[in-house]
């Protein structure tokens, strides 16, 4: 299939995602991002820093929309999005606070919240681009097994799944409830839908993803219906794909 790219490494995986944003950057400084926080998008983050301090880019006239947040904490708990997300790419980048929109997990009015980031969307003409990470259920943001997503920002109750590997960004399984996220018809609008996959944790997720059946049941597999989406994974995680 011509819209995955394998990469040998999570090295190359970040610098070939990188370079994507890099080049939509240069040809439309104003652009629309929104990227997942998690494990997997990390390293291309750092990448884009870098590649800002080697004068390769500039980040700052971009806009950018969080994917979702854990309903109930904010900057100040380890392991919130937001947390991840300044702390490793918007404030080493120098991104204004006016060029983001972040969900605030301590918002309180969950309505309020989400009109506010479709507000934002709006104001700004849609996302340019969203990188994806893949839960191990199939998630994307928060969007989980079985919901049906029709808004452009939706709170979802947290999945037995989630819950559990949110031990990995908490160091406990978290007590939250709902995540707040994007809707399915949010990153489909996106001009261009980045699903990227690492490590051999992934590689059976990524099968349902890629060769299961559309479902609802697995969210990540909706985005085969928008030609508009490319995978990038390394090797580890598409080892089924260089078997067949
Ligand atoms: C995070 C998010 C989640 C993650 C997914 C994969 O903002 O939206 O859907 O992308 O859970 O997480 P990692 O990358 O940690 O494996």
């Amino acid at each position: 299939m011509d819209n995955i790219t394998i990469c040998p490494g999570s090295r190359e995986l970040a610098d070939n995602v990188a370079a994507i944003v890099v080049d939509l950057i240069n040809a439309k400084p104003d652009c629309v991002i929104c990227f997942a926080a998690g494990d997997t998008p990390l390293p291309m983050l750092r990448k884009l820093v870098a590649l800002q301090k080697e004068g390769a880019v500039n980040l700052n006239n971009a806009y950018y929309v969080s994917l979702d947040e854990w309903w109930g904490i904010g900057y100040d708990t380890p392991g919130s999005c937001i947390q991840v997300m300044k702390d490793a790419f918007y404030l080493p980048a120098g991104i204004s606070e006016s060029r983001m929109a972040l969900f605030d997990g301590t918002a309180g009015n969950a309505q309020r919240e989400k009109d506010r980031i479709s507000r934002f969307l709006d104001a700004h003409g849609g996302l340019d681009l969203i990188v994806l990470g893949v839960g191990m259920n199939g998630h994307i943001g928060f969007i989980e097994p079985g919901v049906h997503s029709e808004n452009v920002c939706e709170l979802i109750p947290l999945s037995k799944t989630t819950k559990e590997v949110s031990i990995k960004y908490f160091g406990y399984v978290t007590p939250l409830e709902y995540g707040i996220t994007l809707g399915v018809k949010t990153m489909l609008q996106a001009e261009k839908i980045i699903v990227m996959a690492d490590g051999t944790r992934k590689r059976e997720i990524m099968k349902r993803v890629l060769q299961g059946p559309v479902s609802e049941e697995c969210p990540a597999s909706l985005l085969r219906t928008s030609s508009k989406t490319q995978y990038y994974m390394d090797t580890a995680a598409a080892e089924f794909l260089l078997k067949s």
